[in-house]
């Protein structure tokens, strides 16, 4: 289990050091970083499969992402005393962060721009500054297992530390590249790890969405984070365990609807027969919220769930009927799996309100995204260590 996740120079993400529990709910107003924090969460692990660098572009480019406010904060800038401002020139180095800790180990990244070089024209291609594999709980000097700086690659070998000889190229990830068991088992178990996280991020519900078209069936454990294996998705959680709660979900938010999957050729089809209707709709009829209920169902109730399944803003056209069953839903996945949800949805945080949630309203401080009453020392033990 994920206890910790950390984020440093993302947005408004300043410095947040988040605390996780089996069942982790996030709130706060608009503007206040939600979004933000999935987005870095899911950057962390776009890095496990080499995509860190290009999901990074995707988003506008690092300096676009970094922090626009100050490096420093003074307590008269709080107090409203001077005007926020920054110094002349930077004291620490262009740096955005990201890290975790769980059960056994933690990882921390820190990516940052390349030293000036008239020969390329990819000056603001990031570059893996630091990436540290450490035993939990905190980073320190010896806890680290696995260092990657720009000098390269070490691993610690009982007291001493081992060069692994070969430096990483600076858009690769040491997660990616240094992935053999046999050398690197806890990069490899990191690896593992990050792997099994899934993100679902509002999926797409519109006509031409890829969810709504018929699709080749093939058994599918873990639904797409796109949604467009849906039908298979729910056709194997038909054929497991896992189908009467389905059932009840989707006839407990729609009026004793019922879902079900044809075939033909080989591609599967979804429908579902309500009371009233002649003949059962296909999914390019369901209505927006039907298709994203039935997706988040079908996520949520996997018959072989991810190792952390994270949602981001979950509520988007759903009824508050809908919503207590989604609130279901998500408990039942607690316990199989750990379960972060990102939301501004008052009825769901009040569903799922119980004793083993952890729950964190954001709230913004001079542009800042802080965690709601943890106050400026941080909630949790986390240090960022130096290049
Ligand atoms: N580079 C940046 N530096 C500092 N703050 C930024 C930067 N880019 C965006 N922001 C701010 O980050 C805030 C957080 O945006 P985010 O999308 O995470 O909010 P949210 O909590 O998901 O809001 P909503 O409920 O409206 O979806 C915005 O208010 C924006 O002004
Ligand atoms: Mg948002």
């Amino acid at each position: 289990m994920l206890t910790t996740l950390a984020v440093k120079g993302y947005r408004s993400l300043r410095d947040l050091v988040v605390p996780l529990g089996p069942l982790t709910v996030v709130t706060g107003a608009n503007g206040t970083g939600k979004s933000s924090l999935y987005r870095a969460f899911a950057l962390l692990a776009a890095g496990a499969s080499g995509r860190l660098i290009g999901s990074l572009a995707r988003a506008g480019g690092l300096s676009s992402v970094l922090w626009a406010g100050p490096e420093t904060v003074s307590g008269a800038m709080r107090r409203g005393e001077v005007e926020v401002q920054g110094t002349a020139s930077r004291r620490a180095p262009v740096s955005l962060a990201m890290g975790f800790v769980g059960d056994d180990l933690g990882y921390l990244i820190d990516v940052g721009l390349p030293a000036p070089d008239v020969s390329t024209m990819f000056l603001r291609d990031p570059q893996v500054k630091r990436e540290v594999v450490f035993a939990a709980p905190v980073l320190r000097p010896a806890s680290t297992l696995v260092q990657r700086t720009a000098r390269g690659v070490r691993v610690r070998q009982g007291r001493g530390w081992e060069d692994v000889g070969w430096r990483l190229a600076p858009h690769a990830c040491l997660l990616d590249e240094l992935a053999d068991p046999v050398h690197f088992p806890e990069v490899a178990s990191v690896r593992a790890q990050v792997l099994r996280w899934r993100f679902y991020d509002s999926f797409r519900v519109d006509a031409g969405a890829p969810a709504r078209q018929p699709q080749v069936g093939t058994r599918t454990e873990v639904l797409s984070s796109d949604g467009a294996d849906l039908a298979s998705a729910v056709q194997t959680i038909l054929e497991s365990a896992w189908a009467e709660p389905f059932a009840e979900a989707v006839g407990g938010a729609f009026e004793g609807a019922r879902v079900s999957v044809t075939e033909s050729l080989g591609r599967f089809q979804l429908e579902m027969r309500q009371a009233g209707m002649l003949r059962a709709l296909e999914a390019s009829e369901w209505s927006d919220g039907t298709l994203r209920f039935v997706l988040l169902a079908a996520a949520l109730l996997s018959p072989q769930p991810p190792g952390l399944l994270v949602l981001n803003e979950p509520e988007s056209s759903l009824h508050p009927d809908a919503l207590a069953q989604l609130a279901r839903l998500i408990r039942q996945a607690t316990g199989r799996t750990q379960v972060v949800v990102v939301t501004h949805s008052r009825v769901l945080v009040a569903a799922l309100d119980g004793a083993d949630v952890v729950a964190h309203e954001l709230v913004k401080d001079l542009g800042e995204t802080r965690i709601a009453g943890q106050g400026l020392i941080g909630g949790a033990a986390w240090d960022w260590g130096r290049r």
